[in-house]
């Protein structure tokens, strides 16, 4: 069905058959609705976790996580045993990290890509093996590269020169060995939002690739650091494997180069692998990938005639994302005609851009769902607004839903798992929603929601908050 000639919808958005549906490849797999229509996922009905829990609430599938992440294993396992190598996955912490999130993924055979001290005491704090860590970070201070050293963080992966003579001071003071990978920006621009593209030349990550044999040089001549490798990511949320195979290609060429000067047993391509937001996205099947990806990187070193490295990979988003759904409540719904005469319906939900920051900040595009119930009315192009005081406050920028939504009714937004929670806010002092896994009919709480003693409890002007360290 084509939308009205003078709709806001936008192209891509069409009316839907029945705007009930739960469109395959966005919502987690477990997602249907029951017998009274209500959104269950992994068998626990969407009103019953918002009875128990409360509104907004992110609600993480645990089976979803486990799957994906045992699905990108295999898949690099295969796709490298194929060509004589092997693979190791790191699971990309940025994209959501809590202690039981990181116990999913290494039960799984995945390790974990920290990008600062924070996330570090997170995968350290959840028993995740040091060695099994990957550390990241275009700015790690002296203390977050001392802590790393010492607790034996198996990968740091430098990112400036400056980093290189900070970790040649702390392993001289310490005694310790440090394996590093050096990354480089391959000049590949990934076709995604420009500020989730990370390999074109004039951004902040990692070293351009005419420099990067300088820092191996300096790296291979101190005796505290040990190099294994390059490391090249290229952006984020990407379907295609166009810009992938063109990188690893580049990266290679100083690979091959830097084979002269001693061994260079590792490649990390990073990740970056895209997921569907909405009915529209089609990302590339995981195994296609990996294999299209693994190909591309035997068939540079068999053309330059040296041996295809140990590799590694970095998804983050393409393992959780799929499994989070954000449930809120509707609380007002509003008709805004504009000059045309078009008419878009504003639903106002009791979260917004402090647990979803991703519309704001990249224009991405999210469905949603009325969950409560089968809504009986006529699709309407609609916007899902937040509570929040401006109106870039956009949760989900144009969906149909059910003309009779009203207030009281609960919302879902598929697709939240990674980027929302780890991007979240307490912008206009409103708490962090709670984090919820289900799994078998089964939910318990992962992250505690903030309460408003936690907001209150920074601010050193209120009778027993926190006590002010003093006038300094
Ligand atoms: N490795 C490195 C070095 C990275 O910088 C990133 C993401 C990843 C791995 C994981 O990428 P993924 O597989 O999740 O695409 N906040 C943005 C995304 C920022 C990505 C930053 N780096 C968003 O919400 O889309």
């Amino acid at each position: 069905m084509l939308p009205p000639a003078d709709s806001l919808a936008p192209e891509w958005l069409v009316v839907p058959e029945d705007a009930n549906d739960l469109a395959s490849g966005v919502w987690p797999a477990s997602a249907v609705r029951d017998a009274d229509g209500v959104l269950e996922i992994a068998g626990v009905s969407a009103a019953d976790l918002a009875r128990t829990y409360g509104t907004p609430l992110l609600v993480l599938d645990e089976d979803e996580v486990r799957g994906r992440a045992r699905a990108f294993r295999t898949a690099f396992d295969q796709a490298a045993s194929d060509h004589g190598t092997t693979a190791q996955v790191y699971y990309a912490g940025k994209a959501f990290l809590s202690t039981t999130v990181a116990r999913w993924v290494v039960d799984e055979g995945l390790r974990v890509d920290v990008c600062t001290g924070g996330e570090l005491e997170v995968a350290l704090a959840a028993g995740v093996s040091p060695e099994s860590l990957g550390f990241h970070g275009n700015n790690k201070s002296t203390a977050e590269l001392e802590r790393a050293v010492i607790a034996g963080v198996g990968t740091i992966i430098v990112d400036s020169a400056i980093e290189i003579e900070r970790l040649a001071a702390i392993t001289a003071r310490t005694g310790a060995v440090q394996r590093v990978l050096v990354r480089v920006i391959s000049g590949v621009h990934a076709e995604t939002h420009e500020f989730l593209a990370t390999a074109h030349e004039d951004q902040k990550f990692g070293f351009p690739l005419a420099e990067a044999e300088v820092a191996v040089a300096r790296i291979r001549e101190l005796p505290g650091l040990d190099f294994a490798g390059l490391h090249c990511h290229i952006g984020s949320q990407i379907f295609g494997v166009a810009g992938f195979r063109e990188s690893a290609s580049r990266v290679l060429e100083l690979h091959a180069a830097l084979l002269d000067g001693g061994p260079v047993p590792l490649l990390n391509l990073g990740g970056g692998f895209g997921i569907a937001y909405t009915r529209v996205d089609d990302p590339t099947p995981i195994e296609v990938l990996a294999g299209e990806i693994v190909s591309a990187v035997a068939e540079g070193c068999a053309a330059r005639g040296i041996p295809v490295p140990a590799l590694s990979f970095e998804p983050g988003r393409a393992i959780v994302g799929t499994a989070g759904v954000t449930l809120y409540e509707v609380g007002t719904t509003k008709d805004v005609t504009v000059e045309s005469g078009a008419v878009r319906r504003y639903v106002s939900v009791d979260g917004g851009m402090s647990d979803n920051a991703r519309t704001a900040l990249y224009g991405a595009q999210f469905s949603a769902r009325l969950a409560s119930r089968i809504g009986v009315g006529e699709p309407q192009l609609s916007r899902v607004v937040g509570k929040h005081c401006e109106s870039g406050d956009i949760v989900v920028d144009h969906e149909y839903l059910p003309a009779d939504l009203v207030p009281g009714d609960l919302l879902a937004v598929p697709a939240t798992g990674a980027y929302c929670a780890s991007l979240a806010s307490n912008y206009n002092h409103v708490p962090r929603p709670p984090i919820v896994a289900v799994r078998d009919g089964r939910s318990r709480i992962i992250v505690r929601g903030e309460t408003i003693d936690d907001l209150l409890a920074r601010d050193a002007g209120i009778d027993g908050a926190h006590a002010p360290e003093g006038d300094r």
